[in-house]
């Protein structure tokens, strides 16, 4: 007998499922950013890493198992065949080129929309009931992409959109002010991009409206120049590819929380991409852009209607135009 026989007097077989399970797609800077933050904040205890190279994979999987002791004991598996992705409650696609120093999100489309046509049918058909998450750039246009590959209803097709702007501009707006950056309610919403919009009529700290009391905040008349700090959520993702060559803890970090809030249903509210036609006046076209969505174990439970100026609506419609002229060149 082995001393594994002699040791374990088998009850039961353990149960193959913790019923967590979450897939990455993509195991680059941001893919392993994601797994990194989900895994070690203890928010799954099951992860599957998904990618087309395969040392890189073994590497990634083997650092991670390594430090199974110091992450509650959570099952790290990867392989390049979609079959050990199966019965996955989320797939987080973060595959797929990223930009240059100088590219824009949008010059990524037709290469990643090739590579999603690889990773979105296999996804589903091993896990039919799954939610996407979707990251690769351009966010929202992958979105849409993966929501006509994928044939799943809206409310399972989400990009992580203006999650992340919207971190960057509550801590550009609590830096300014000296609070911290949980105390400062503020929204980006739009496309996770050059158009995004930020919703100065909304920003507030203990309901007190930064409007109310400087009422050209974010306008070009505004003597304190508020406004510099949308231009900076902006260029943020530039100056740090300038920097590092790529984004990827903010981005982990920002995901991470959406899985939190969907796995323990919380129904928490955070700026996501999603299924926009019809929810703002103007918005006439079939596009995802986000707007604060309340999340849950079936993904997308809310979409909140924000009480939005004429000046912020058109911003919105303007993000929403651009979406559906770049979708027009697309080759599925
Ligand atoms: N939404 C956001 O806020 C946000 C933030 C940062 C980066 N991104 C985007 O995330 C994506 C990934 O960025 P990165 O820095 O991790 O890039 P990376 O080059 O480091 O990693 C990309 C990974 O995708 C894998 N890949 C390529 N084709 C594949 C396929 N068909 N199937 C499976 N895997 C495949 C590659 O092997 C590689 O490991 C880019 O599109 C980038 O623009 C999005």
């Amino acid at each position: 007998m082995t001393t594994k026989e002699l040791l374990l007097s088998p009850v039961a077989e353990p149960a193959k499922d913790a019923g967590d399970r979450i897939t990455v797609v993509g195991v680059g800077a941001v893919g392993m950013a994601c797994a990194f933050s989900i895994l070690s904040q203890g928010y799954s205890s099951d992860i599957v890493l998904i990618d087309v190279v395969e040392e890189k994979l073994k590497g990634e999987m083997m650092d991670l198992q390594h430090g199974s002791l110091f992450l509650r004991n959570p099952r790290i598996n990867a392989s390049t065949d979609y079959a050990a992705s199966a019965g996955s409650k989320i797939c987080i696609v973060t595959a797929g080129a990223r930009q240059q120093e100088g590219e824009t999100r949008l010059d990524l489309v037709q290469r990643n929309t090739d590579i999603m046509k690889h990773i979105i049918p296999p996804l589903v058909k091993h896990s039919p009931d799954t939610i996407l998450l979707i990251v690769s750039n351009p966010c929202d246009i992958l979105c849409y992409v993966a929501w006509k590959l994928s044939g799943l209803p809206q409310n399972r097709v989400i990009g992580s959109g203006t999650n992340l702007d919207t971190s960057r501009f509550r801590f550009l707006i609590a830096s300014r002010l000296g609070i911290a950056p949980t105390s400062v309610h503020a929204w980006i919403i739009g496309e996770h991009g050059d158009s995004s919009v930020p919703v100065w009529s909304g920003v507030n700290v203990a309901g007190v409206r930064l409007r109310d009391i400087n009422p050209d905040i974010g306008t070009d008349h505004d003597k304190e120049n508020w406004k510099e700090l949308h231009e900076k959520v902006v260029s943020a993702a530039y100056e740090v590819i300038k920097c590092k060559g790529y984004t990827n803890w903010a981005i982990g970090l920002s995901v991470s929380a959406l899985v939190y809030t969907m796995l323990k249903n919380i129904n928490g509210v955070h700026a996501v991409s999603t299924y926009v036609r019809g929810l703002h006046e103007g918005l006439d076209y079939e596009v995802f852009l986000s707007v604060p969505c309340s999340l849950g174990k079936n993904g997308i439970t809310n979409v909140m209607k924000q009480n939005l100026t004429p000046s912020e609506r058109c911003s919105l419609k303007f993000s929403a135009s651009a979406m559906a002229q770049v979708q027009q060149g697309i080759k599925f």
